[in-house]
C-alpha cells in the first residue's frame, strides 16, 4: 500500500537539517510539497541542501547558518524564516554531536559540548520557534536517540543529553498542549551511512554486530525516519503528543545492550538451529 502525504504550502523548519537523517527528513518534506527551511553551522552544507531541496520541488527552500549553542543566532535565523513565510506548521530539531569516549577518558569540556549541542541546543530551538508556531496546529519533533532510554558504554554524555531532550519533549507537551501544539520525540535506530554510525560503528565487525542485534536484522535508512516524521506531524497523528517513538527495527527492546554484552553472538552460537 502506498501512502503519500501532502504538505503543500506548509512551513517546515529543520534545525540541523543539512546532512544525514535530518537532511533525509528535509528531502521528504520537500517531495511532499512543503516550504522547507534548514539550518546548521556550515554555510556550504546549508547551500548544498537548499539546492537539493529546490531540485526536489521546494522551489523557495531557504536556509541559515547558526550554532544551536548560541540562542541569539537561532533566534535571528528563525525570525528571518518567519518574516519570509509566516507561521511554522512543523519544526524538526535534530542538531547533535557525538563521539565515543569512556567517562574516565573524557574531559568535562567534552561532556559539556555534547550537553550544550543536544540538550541546551534543543531548549534554545524550542524557545526560538515558540512565538512563530501555528496555534493551534503546529507539530514539533525532537530527534532523540536510543541512548535516551538505554545506557551505552562510552556514551554517558549522549545518554544524559538525549534523556534530557526526551524530558523537554514530554514537559512541553504539557505546557503547550492547551494551545494546540503537539510535540513528540523520534528515536532513530542505527541508520546506515550516517555520521553517527561512522562514529559508533567504525569497523565492519561492529557494523555486523549492530545489524545482528536489530530484531528486524537491518540498519534503518533516513527514509525510515522521514516516514515516521511525515506521519507524526500529520493530522492522522492529531491525538499523539508527548510520545517518545522509537523507529529502530526494535533495537531499543534490547539490541543496544546485546551489542555491548556480546550477547547477540552468544545467542546465535547456542541456538539449536545454528
Ligand atoms: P549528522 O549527519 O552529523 O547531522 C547532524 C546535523 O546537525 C548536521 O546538519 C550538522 O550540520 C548539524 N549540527 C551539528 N552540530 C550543530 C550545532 N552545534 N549547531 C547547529 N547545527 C549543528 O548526524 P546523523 O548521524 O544524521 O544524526 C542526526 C540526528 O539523529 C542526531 O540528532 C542524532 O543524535 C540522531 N541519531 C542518529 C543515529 C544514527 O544512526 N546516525 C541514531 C540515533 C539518533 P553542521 O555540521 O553544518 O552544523
Ligand atoms: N574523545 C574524547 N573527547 C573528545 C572527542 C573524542 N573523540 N572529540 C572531541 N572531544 C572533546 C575535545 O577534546 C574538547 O574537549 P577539551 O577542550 O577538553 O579538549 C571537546 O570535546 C570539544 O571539542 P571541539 O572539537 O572543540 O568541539 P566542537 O564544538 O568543535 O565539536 C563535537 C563538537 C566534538 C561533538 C564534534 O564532533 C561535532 O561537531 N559533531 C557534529 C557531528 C556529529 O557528531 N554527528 C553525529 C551525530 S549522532
Amino acid at each position: 500500500m502506498n501512502v503519500t502525504f501532502d504538505y503543500a504550502g506548509k512551513v517546515v523548519v529543520i534545525i540541523g537539517g543539512t546532512s544525514g537523517i535530518n537532511r533525509g527528513i528535509a528531502e521528504a518534506f520537500a517531495r511532499a510539497g512543503a516550504k522547507v527551511a534548514v539550518a546548521s553551522r556550515t554555510q556550504e552544507k546549508v547551500d548544498d541542501t537548499v539546492a537539493a531541496l529546490k531540485k526536489l520541488g521546494a522551489a523557495d527552500a531557504m536556509g541559515f547558518t547558526a550554532d544551536v549553542r548560541e540562542a541569539a543566532a537561532i533566534n535571528d535565523g528563525v525570525a528571518s524564516i518567519h518574516k519570509a513565510w509566516g507561521d511554522f506548521s512543523v519544526v524538526i530539531s535534530g542538531a547533535a554531536g557525538n563521539f565515543p569516549a569512556l567517562a574516565t577518558g573524557m574531559s568535562a569540556n567534552g561532556f559539556r559540548s555534547v550537553i550544550e549541542i543536544d540538550l541546551l541546543g534543543t531548549f534554545h530551538v524550542m524557545q526560538a520557534v515558540y512565538p512563530y508556531l501555528q496555534k493551534p496546529g503546529a507539530a514539533i519533533i525532537n530527534i532523540s536517540a536510543p541512548q535516551a532510554i538505554i545506557p551505552m558504554p562510552a556514551q554517558s554524555h549522549v545518554c544524559a543529553a538525549k534523556a534530557g531532550v526526551d524530558m523537554i519533549t514530554r514537559t512541553l507537551a504539557l505546557e503547550w498542549g492547551g494551545e494546540g501544539i503537539r510535540i513528540n520525540s523520534v528515536i532513530p535506530g542505527p541508520i546506515d551511512g550516517t555520521e553517527g554510525m561512522k562514529r559508533l560503528a567504525p569497523t565492519e565487525a561492529v557494523r555486523h554486530a549492530v545489524v545482528n542485534s536489530v530484531p528486524l536484522k537491518r540498519m534503518g535508512t533516513p527514509q525510515d525516519i522521514a516516514n515516521a516524521c511525515l506521519f507524526l506531524v500529520s493530522d492522522m497523528a492529531s491525538y499523539i503528543t508527548g510520545a517518545i517513538v522509537p523507529v529502530d527495527g526494535g533495537w531499543v527492546q534490547g539490541g543496544v545492550a546485546m551489542v555491548g554484552a556480546g550477547l547477540g553472538e552468544m545467542m546465535k552460537k547456542s541456538s539449536p538451529r545454528s
